[in-house]
């Protein structure tokens, strides 16, 4: 029988990390959008909607490495609802970093706001009519996924923080591998 793996892949260790800086950058970028005015207000707006349609493309393409390499089974020890919480949080995960960035980008589309990306080329917008009333109810639902995201994340950290100080297992280990092994 194959040795079982005790971390995961090089790939899923760096999307991991990188989507997980992203996000965190995205609610800076929101932050530093709200306490300014006027262009530089603009100008974290534009990195915001870049980063989020970046996010988009690595999520995707962290969903394909997913299919092609299954994530590694939870430790036995681990009662049902707590594997279920911890894979319905990594699902709603894959689900949010799609959703909302296409939610976003469909509001800019809908107010026919140029999406320019990192300043270096023109992002397509999406064929959504509906002017600024139907910017306004798509960013509505941007904001409330927001807000459900951020209770993830704070889940997703409690759990893992969980497994490591209180448990005391491996799971940090896999996705963190330079944290010592546990024997
Ligand atoms: C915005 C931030 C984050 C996002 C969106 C995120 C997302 C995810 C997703 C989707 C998975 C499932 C991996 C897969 O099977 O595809 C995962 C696994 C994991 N994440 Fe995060 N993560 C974030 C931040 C963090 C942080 C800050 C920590 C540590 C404190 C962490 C620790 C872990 C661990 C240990 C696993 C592995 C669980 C397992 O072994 O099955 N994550 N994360
Ligand atoms: C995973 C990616 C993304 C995340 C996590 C995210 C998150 C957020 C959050 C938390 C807010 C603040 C909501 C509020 O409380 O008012 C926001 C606002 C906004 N987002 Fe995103 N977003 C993402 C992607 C995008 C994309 C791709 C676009 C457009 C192409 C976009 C456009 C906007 C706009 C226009 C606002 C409103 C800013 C304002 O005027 O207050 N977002 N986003």
């Amino acid at each position: 029988m194959a040795e079982p793996r005790h971390r995961y892949s090089t790939v899923s260790l760096i999307l991991h990390w990188l989507i997980a800086a992203l996000v965190v950058t995205q609610i800076g970028l929101i932050a530093g959008h709200e306490l300014t005015e006027g262009p530089m207000s603009r100008e974290f707006i534009g990195a915001h909607k870049s980063v989020g349609l970046s996010i988009l493309v690595l999520t995707l393409a962290r969903l394909g490495w997913r299919i092609a390499n299954p994530a590694l089974p939870l430790p036995e020890a681990m009662p049902r609802w707590e594997k279920l919480l911890a894979r319905g949080t990594h699902v709603l995960f894959y689900v949010f970093l799609i959703a909302m960035p296409l939610v976003g980008w469909a509001a800019s589309s809908a107010a026919g706001r140029d999406i320019v990306w990192f300043g270096l080329f023109q992002w397509p917008l999406l064929p959504v009519g509906g002017g600024r009333e139907m910017a306004g109810n798509l960013m509505d639902v941007h904001e409330l996924a927001g807000k459900l995201l951020i209770a993830l994340v704070i889940l997703h950290v409690a759990g893992a923080l969980k497994h490591h100080f209180i448990t005391r297992d491996n799971v940090l280990h896999r996705m963190l591998p330079f944290i010592r092994r546990r024997p």
